[in-house]
């Protein structure tokens, strides 16, 4: 059976801190292997994408691997070949798909008669790659995962999700602030909180900010919502992540973003500016756990060795 990872819990929970500590090894060590050579992945995106699709390619090449790029806009996709046949073609010449698209029942379709693993590059539902290339972040700058706090500041979205699924599989604090109409889904929040995650859930961004180590956000319309950005912009005006946000955070908190941002809207320039913000270095750390989530997919790694302090 190939492997998949379509949300963070497709790696067991026990491996999960291995594969962020071999990312960090492999950022140390500016890794490259021959691990892919000879193999081919499908990037298959059906949303636009600067980080992910880029840092998918270099990963892969980086790996010894190469890669072949579609959109539904040059691609049969785009003309209603349903995701099932598209698969089952794509089984016969490519050794893994990695696939940005809309709803999360898709690639679980996929799934089902796929012969080659399939990798989640963000779905309506979930954004696991971004949220372990967080992880390993904060894993960088501390404090221990166990001792850290992470408000999450607006949306409910695919990005809040992964957070929500990773507090199940992870120590840290989560406390989300979200306007009333944009929670999480319920029930990935009961999953998460049966699993033991410490989730707090509140209307207020103060209750959420208060002892944060980490202030994240992201845009109040996702990719899919543009028609409803005018709507989301005056609900979700109260939480927009300033400077007075950042203050009622713990001393020397850090503000984290997935990218894209639209200052001015869920954070002021002056923050995402700030020597608080580590948005470049989420961004930079896609390359290096998207290069561990592919050894793990195609490697034998012994990961006993492997584990975050
Ligand atoms: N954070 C992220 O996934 O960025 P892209 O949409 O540019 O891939
Ligand atoms: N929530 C955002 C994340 C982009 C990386 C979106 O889905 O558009």
């Amino acid at each position: 059976m190939p492997k998949k990872f379509l949300v963070i819990e497709d790696i067991d929970k026990p491996l999960l801190g291995s594969v962020v500590a071999r990312a960090l090894e492999m950022k140390r060590t500016k890794q490259r292997s021959d691990l892919l050579a000879g193999r081919n992945i499908a990037l298959v995106f059906e949303k636009h994408s600067t980080r992910t699709r880029v840092s998918f390619e270099i990963a892969v090449r980086q790996l010894g691997g190469g890669v072949v790029y579609m959109t539904q806009h040059d691609s049969q996709l785009g003309r209603d070949e349903p995701v099932e046949d598209t698969i089952r073609v794509l089984s016969r010449y490519v050794d893994g798909v990695v696939m940005r698209t809309f709803e999360h029942s898709k690639l679980e379709r996929m799934w089902k008669l796929s012969s080659i693993p399939i990798i989640n590059a963000l779905s309506d539902d979930y954004h696991p790659c971004q949220v372990m290339g967080d992880i390993m972040t904060m894993v960088e700058y501390g404090p221990k995962l166990a001792d850290a706090k992470i408000a999450w500041i607006g949306d409910g979205n695919n990005v809040a999700h992964s957070w929500i699924e990773a507090a199940s599989c992870f120590p840290f604090e989560l406390a989300l602030a979200c306007p009333e109409g944009y929670d999480p889904k319920p029930e990935i929040v009961r999953q998460a909180m049966n699993q033991g995650a410490r989730i707090t859930l509140t209307r207020d961004p103060a209750e959420a900010l208060a002892r944060a180590n980490y202030v994240y956000t992201d845009v109040w319309a996702s990719m899919g919502q543009e028609d409803q950005a005018q709507d989301r912009m005056a609900v979700f005006r109260p939480y927009q992540v300033d400077a007075a946000a950042m203050a009622l955070a713990a001393p020397g908190a850090k503000f984290m973003h997935c990218l894209p941002a639209h200052q001015g809207e869920e954070v002021t320039t002056e923050v995402f500016e700030s020597e608080a913000s580590i948005v470049w270095d989420e961004a930079e750390n896609r390359l290096h756990i998207q290069k561990a989530i592919l050894e793990w997919v195609y490697g034998d790694l012994d990961y006993s060795k492997y584990c975050l302090a």
